[in-house]
């Protein structure tokens, strides 16, 4: 704690200057509402070069433009990622989160069929309610057989685990498996390298910070990994997909295939007009409080905090009832954990407090 850190991952604000020998473009953004990414966004003035600024539409206010980055691109690079690797369909865990809640959203525009795993009755109703078709809890004991089920449905052989640790990953590649086998029924012979289906897990947070335990009962065809929106996934895609047509699928492993059609502009081009497009909509977020930095340091809001990590994170603290309270409602979006905010959303709060104006300078 003797290091000063500077907080803020993603923020928007106000361009009120711009660089005096910028190029012309970045005279386009002044006075126009942006959203920016880059850290120490907790300042009530920014410099950052234009184009990595993300132009919002004007009726967009820097509050609702303030998470226009990490959630939502990673929404869209996983529905990519889908698409390259030829998967028609995904599971994804911890789906009840923000991140959660617009990948349902995003997946029914494209038709894209989704597998969402919950860990609480609550959120089964919170996703049923945003029109998830398939939504399983994890604390059922019918769980297995009902993910099973939903992934008979979907045929989905990729999934998105954000809570890392436990068997969650490995129950999936094993309902997966269980599904692959279900369907190849009698026309397949045994084999005791498993099904012809090719699974993909991808662990892409840690919310769960136990080991990660994997039994092996999915057959050989089957990979874990890790995914990160920037370095596992936007350097893949590369600066020149940013003009590029999609590339063929990276290996030769997967036995469906999906032709996409190339896309005017690549991927990263595309991403940002559609989070500027849907911000408010699809790639929406919802926040159930708004706070100062001072306030978020308090020490009950740092119990919030630590909750959020528990059991692995801290021992849990004898909490007030008001500590671990819910959340409003906001809009549609259902209840969502005031920690939350407290936690992993404070920083992106702060810009909207504190920097409601950013300086976009061409560097
Ligand atoms: N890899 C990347 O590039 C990338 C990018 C963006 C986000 N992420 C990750 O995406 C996840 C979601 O982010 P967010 O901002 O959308 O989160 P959020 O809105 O704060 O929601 C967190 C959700 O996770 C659930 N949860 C917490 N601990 C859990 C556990 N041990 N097992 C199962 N569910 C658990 C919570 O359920 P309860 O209400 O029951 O606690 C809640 O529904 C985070 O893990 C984040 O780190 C990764």
């Amino acid at each position: 704690m003797d290091v000063p850190l500077r907080v803020g991952n993603e923020g928007a604000g106000v361009v009120t200057a711009v660089g005096m020998d910028s190029d012309e473009d970045a005279w386009e953004l002044l006075g126009k509402t942006v959203g920016i990414l880059g850290g120490q966004m907790y300042t009530q003035y920014r410099v950052v070069p234009y184009k990595s600024a993300l132009e919002l539409l004007p009726d967009t206010s820097p509050a609702e433009g303030a998470s226009a980055f990490v959630n939502p691109l990673t929404v869209l690079g996983m529905i990519e990622t889908m698409r390259d690797e030829g998967h028609t369909a995904i599971v994804h865990t911890a789906a009840a989160s923000q991140l959660g809640q617009m990948l349902v959203r995003a997946c029914a525009n494209e038709g894209i069929p989704l597998v969402n795993v919950v860990r609480r009755p609550e959120q089964v109703s919170l996703l049923s309610g945003l029109g998830a078709e398939h939504v399983v809890d994890s604390s059922s004991e019918e769980f297995m057989d009902d993910l099973v089920n939903a992934i008979s449905a979907t045929g989905a052989t990729v999934g998105f685990d954000a809570t890392g640790g436990g068997t969650l990953a490995s129950q999936i590649l094993t309902a997966m498996e269980r599904s692959a086998v279900a369907a190849a029924g009698a026309s397949q012979p045994g084999n005791r390298y498993g099904s012809d289906t090719f699974k993909q897990l991808y662990i892409y947070g840690g919310l769960d910070t136990t080991e990660t335990r994997l039994n092996r009962s999915y057959g050989m065809r089957w990979g874990v990994g890790g995914w990160l929106l920037g370095p596992n996934f936007l350097e893949r895609v590369g600066p020149e997909r940013a003009d590029a047509v999609r590339p063929p699928p990276p290996t030769p492993l997967f036995t469906a295939t999906i032709s996409s059609p190339p896309r005017a502009g690549g991927w990263r081009v595309q991403a940002r007009k559609k989070v500027a497009e849907e911000i408010k909509t699809t790639l929406a977020t919802s926040y159930s409080t708004e706070m100062s930095l001072r306030e978020a340091l308090s020490v009950d809001n740092l119990h919030e905090y630590g909750v959020m990590g528990a059991p692995t994170l801290m021992p849990s603290p004898a909490l007030p009832p008001s500590v671990v309270r819910r959340a409003v409602p906001v809009g549609s979006a259902g209840p969502r954990r005031l920690l939350s905010i407290v936690g992993l959303r404070a920083p992106l709060l702060f810009v909207v407090l504190s920097c409601t104006r950013a300086w976009c300078l061409d560097e």
